[in-house]
């Protein structure tokens, strides 16, 4: 049998679905039964019924996915899958600089860990972020991290002063202004499409900033046929299936490689897939402690976005 209908088995005997980021190589998005970003996916989990859900995707996501639904096994193919954010921002250090802030309220991407989340008011994605912020008060003072780059362009367009954690995607901060002008040069018809974890000067360069969800419908209803993109490369293989006829330039992160890939979001592969199934290792746990205070934060991000409706 070949892996594809190996797990195919697998998922239909067990009751378990398999969930994937948009920077997950091709063969895992198309096996997937759900393919979206950060938002959709935790949205996903909350309301998933399955027995077992595999997460094809980094370690902060499958722990949202395992406090949104604690009845169900969360398996992560590879327990090394991290995230630069996540690991720029451990629990103790945070507390330690929060020190600093005591009446500051926190906002915390949701690309960290369930443990700090276990200290933030209210998580956010890149979809809602901005709606999240909004949500407090305009004199509130507010700590945001670990993304300073969304921070600061969240604080440039809301007109906001919040304290920013200095912790930044090791993908997209690489992505630089001197190659997407290159770019823009050679190709001044294209737009150009960033993701909000880009540095400023790149940002300041877009025609439009937006998750990878909005990047991906923005391209879709574009009338551009070229357009230039700036964020991580698993995004073409669903903008390419949505928009055969238009070509797409992806903002190289060096000379030698036109690829951005994230080396934790490819960690993940269809033998790893079926392995941590077959044997249901790989199981993500926290304590019902965790548990409980993480979900707190996370539950107010998912009624905003409910509320702004935000998908
Ligand atoms: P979104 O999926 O929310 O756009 O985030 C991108 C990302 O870098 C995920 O790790
Ligand atoms: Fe983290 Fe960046 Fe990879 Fe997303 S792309 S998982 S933010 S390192």
């Amino acid at each position: 049998m070949k892996l594809t209908e190996k797990i195919n088995k697998l998922r239909k005997d067990k009751n378990a679905i398999i969930l994937a980021h948009y920077y997950q190589i091709p063969e895992i998005q198309d096996i997937a039964d759900f393919v979206g970003d950060s938002l959709a996916l935790a949205q996903k989990a909350k309301d998933s019924k399955a027995d077992i859900i595999v997460f094809a995707g980094v370690h902060f996501m499958a722990e949202t996915a395992k406090a949104l639904n604690p009845n169900s096994k969360v398996l992560l193919p590879d327990l090394k899958a991290g995230c630069s954010l996540a690991e720029s921002a451990p629990l103790d250090k945070f507390l330690e600089f929060k020190k600093d802030y005591p009446d500051h309220k926190v906002i915390s991407y949701i690309n960290c860990t369930a443990d700090l989340k276990t200290v933030t008011d209210v998580v956010c994605t890149s979809s809602n972020a901005l709606q999240i912020v909004e949500s407090f008060p305009k004199n509130e003072k507010i700590i945001f991290g670990p993304d300073k780059n969304l921070g600061s362009y969240i604080n440039k367009i809301s007109d906001r002063n919040m304290v920013l954690w200095n912790g930044t995607c090791e993908v997209h901060d690489i992505l630089e202004a001197e190659k997407v002008i290159e770019l823009k040069v050679k190709n001044p018809d294209a737009p150009l499409v960033a993701h909000p974890e880009c540095a400023a000067p790149v940002l300041e360069l877009a025609d439009y900033v937006g998750s990878t969800s909005g990047i991906l419908n923005y391209v879709k209803n574009s009338a551009s046929k070229k357009i230039i993109v700036a964020t991580e490369s698993g995004i073409l293989h669903q903008m390419q299936k949505q928009s055969p006829e238009k070509q797409l330039i992806i903002v190289p992160s060096d000379e030698t490689c036109s690829c951005n890939d994230c080396p934790y979001m490819k960690m993940i592969t269809m033998e790893k897939i079926y392995n941590c199934l077959a044997n249901e290792s790989n199981e993500i746990n926290l304590s019902q402690e965790t548990i409980d205070k993480s979900l707190t934060p996370i539950n107010r991000m998912l009624e905003i976005s409910k509320k702004h409706k935000i998908i």
